[in-house]
């Protein structure tokens, strides 16, 4: 039974913002759960030798910040995180942390392959004068080409470069989609456990979104189905391929099933392919299977790198001129100086390379996963970047995550990735991608084999 007392000494400045600087990094690390009820001003006044009124005034502090809320009568709690959009904020961890909370692309040298690709960019001053001018929203055509080529290679996507429409990452052109196809109000499906970037956006447009079932394929038919005749939705954002974040990629046949429900009920399909290139095998894109009723989102951000921020659309014929409508609406154009050098790095072969080398690298870290974990319930897929752990009974996904970042290890709980108010299974994704190095990796499973190996003993926390 623990009371949160913080140490406020490393922190400088007022008292009172040290303690709401330090509220703010509990809640981070996970040592503040959500509704978590906080020390009396009295009590924790006493606690830290200061006044009464410098907690209240910290306090006050927090709940400006949206940290905490004061329910009158009852004590100040932790609030849920304002919005959606704040689920995957992407925070600074000191070294000795193994971070497995987000899935990161190759972390290979890429100094020297982008000295070259620059040096070869800038040879030639008439073509780069070209190159750094400002262009149509859709992007290139020669730069639209050769990323059409890499998908249809890696996804197996139907690409047409006068259907693409480059975007500045997955995360921009899944906004871009939602954008064109959905308006404030419009029903939004999502698999029940989805990428949270989704959520920010539907958040921001103000849609309606709806989880749909899922079993070991993904989606579910029938449910979605159910959905489809409940909810009247516009569209359905799914990843059909290592899916994020319970790993799960949908046979052929469960893809086919997917469109027949969403034809019959006329649902647009924005369909997540940014996981898509590191698949070991998997079957043909719901874009190839029905080009005219899908808009799919790629990126080069898992293959390469995430700073490059080049992303793509490939879109029905008539959906094409709206996307570049909302990209011109949000930055006029993704970075064609930067999808150069994607572009550059894809036609020269080092792309090729990178996939390699990172698939390797998940494929050794999975199978180190399952022999550190082994007879726990841990799903992988070959080269994924992430794994899904249902946890054993009795434990609980918050309050495991929250033991595991007390022990220095950050992963992230399935309600991370829950859509609406439903149960939420108690399991965690494992972003094997975060620890490159396998003694890092490893020293991460020990710390989560202790905790599944103890059960019980994890924390609770006093009320008082
Ligand atoms: C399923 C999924 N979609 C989209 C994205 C965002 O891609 P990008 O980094 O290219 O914006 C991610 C990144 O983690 C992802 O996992």
């Amino acid at each position: 039974m623990s009371v949160w007392i913080p140490d406020i000494s490393k922190y400088s400045g007022p008292r009172y913002k040290a303690i709401a600087a330090a509220m703010a990094d509990a809640i981070r690390h996970g040592d503040l759960p959500v509704g978590m009820r906080l020390p009396t001003h009295r009590h924790l006044a006493d606690a830290l030798g200061v006044t009464v009124g410098t907690v209240t005034r910290a306090y006050a502090e927090a709940e400006r910040l949206g940290l905490v809320e004061g329910r009158v009568g009852k004590g100040t709690f932790v609030s849920p995180p304002r919005h959606a959009t704040n689920r995957f904020a992407i925070h600074d961890v000191d070294d000795d942390v193994v971070d497995l909370s987000l899935n990161l692309p190759p972390r290979f040298d890429l100094a020297e392959p982008f000295r070259r690709s620059a040096d070869a960019l800038a040879q030639d001053p008439q073509a780069f004068a070209q190159l750094m001018a400002y262009h149509p929203e859709a992007g290139l055509s020669e730069q639209r080409q050769v990323l059409a080529r890499w998908a249809h290679t890696h996804l197996l996507a139907e690409a047409d470069a006068a259907r693409m429409v480059l975007t500045a990452g997955g995360q921009h052109a899944i906004d871009m989609a939602l954008r064109a196809v959905l308006r404030a109000g419009d029903v939004l499906l999502t698999e029940q456990l989805t990428y949270p970037g989704v959520l920010a956006s539907a958040t921001q447009q103000e849609l309606v979104v709806r989880p749909v079932l899922m079993d070991e394929e993904g989606l579910c038919p029938e449910a979605l189905e159910s959905a489809c005749r409940q909810y009247a939705p516009r569209a359905l954002y799914c990843t059909p391929t290592l899916q994020n974040p319970t790993t799960a990629t949908m046979s052929l046949a469960r893809r086919e099933a997917i469109i027949d429900v969403c034809r019959r009920h006329q649902v647009m399909i924005i369909e997540d392919q940014v996981n898509g290139p590191l698949a070991d095998q998997a079957p043909l894109p719901l874009q190839a299977l029905h080009p005219e009723g899908v808009i799919l989102v790629g990126s080069v951000s898992k293959v390469l790198s995430g700073a490059l921020r080049t992303g793509f659309v490939i879109a029905p014929e008539r959906w094409v001129p709206l996307l570049g409508d909302a990209v011109r609406a949000s930055c006029w154009m993704a970075s064609p100086l930067t999808a150069a050098i994607a572009c550059d790095w894809i036609q020269n072969g080092f792309a090729d390379e990178l996939l390699q080398g990172h698939r390797e690298l998940m494929r050794e870290a999975a199978s180190q996963a399952h022999a550190h974990l082994e007879g726990y319930d841990l799903r992988t897929a070959p080269c994924a970047m992430h794994a899904w752990l249902t946890l054993p009974e009795p434990l609980r996904a918050e309050q495991f995550v929250a033991e595991a970042a007390r022990q220095g290890v950050l992963i992230k709980s399935a309600g991370t990735f829950a859509v609406g108010q439903g149960a939420v299974p108690q399991g965690i994704r494992l972003a094997l991608s975060g620890a490159p190095e396998p003694e890092r990796l490893a020293r991460g499973l020990e710390v989560l084999k202790g905790l599944l190996e103890h059960r019980s003993p994890l924390r609770r926390y006093a009320v008082f």
